[in-house]
């Protein structure tokens, strides 16, 4: 395939989709044809399970059944939208991908998905396919918590349903990106995402035009 795929991922209110919007203007200035999108709902049919999945109560259902259509959105979303564009030549730029599944629904949980299934899971859904980059946004997850609700009354339709889960989920999820870096450091690049949004935009065109060679 010829394009790239880029991930963006992070706790709640990181910044990952300002940032997002900010890199996707920076590569079109470069030539570069940019696919913006996100998961859950990248696509017609994940914005009906992104419904499902970031609105309501929070115990409507458990980790298992999230994780289970997570990765029915990202089946989805791949053979119907990504890879298609990469094909093109197009870049791909997501905000969140399956690292968020693991950080959400295996470090977060007490009652989590174990981290064997959701490698199996990723099989199914993605086969041996991996992003070119990801980029994870790091921040003390009660500056994150407080953007996103003060972004949520601004909105009509609340995607509160993470965020009303316990500071400690959200911090144990920190810990759990932190660890995927770990595991995968040339997949991964963590940014201190605690910063102006010029700042850190600044972070990653640097990140980008070394990576890609722009
Ligand atoms: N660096 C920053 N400093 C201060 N505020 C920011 C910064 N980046 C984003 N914000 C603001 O914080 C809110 C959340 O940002 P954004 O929606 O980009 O985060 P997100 O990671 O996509 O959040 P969510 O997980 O809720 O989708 C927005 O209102 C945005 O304008
Ligand atoms: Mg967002």
């Amino acid at each position: 395939m010829n394009g790239k795929f880029i991930t963006f991922e992070g706790g709640e209110g990181t910044g990952k989709s300002t940032q997002l919007r900010l890199l996707a203007d920076f590569l079109r200035t470069k030539g570069i044809n940019v696919v913006e999108t996100k998961e859950p709902g990248g696509t017609q049919t994940g914005q009906e399970l992104r419904r499902i999945l970031v609105t309501g109560d929070k115990d409507k259902f458990d980790a298992t059944a999230e994780a289970l259509l997570y990765f029915a959105d990202r089946h989805i979303h791949m053979t119907q939208k990504v890879w298609p564009e990469m094909e093109k030549g197009n870049w791909v730029l997501s905000d969140r991908f399956a690292d968020s599944t693991v950080a959400y629904q295996y470090f977060g949980y007490n009652k989590r998905v174990s981290r064997e299934d959701l490698d199996s899971l990723y099989k199914i859904a993605v086969g041996n396919f991996k992003p070119d980059l990801t980029i994870i946004l790091d921040i003390n997850p009660e500056i994150g918590l407080a953007r996103s609700f003060n972004k949520a009354a601004t909105m009509d339709v609340k995607e509160l349903r993470f965020e009303g889960r316990e500071l400690a989920f959200h911090q144990r999820m920190r810990q759990g990106f932190l660890e995927i870096a770990q595991q995968e450091p040339q997949r991964c690049v963590v940014l201190n995402a605690d910063k102006s949004i010029e700042v850190l935009h600044n972070d990653i065109v640097k990140i980008i035009t070394e990576r890609f060679e722009l």
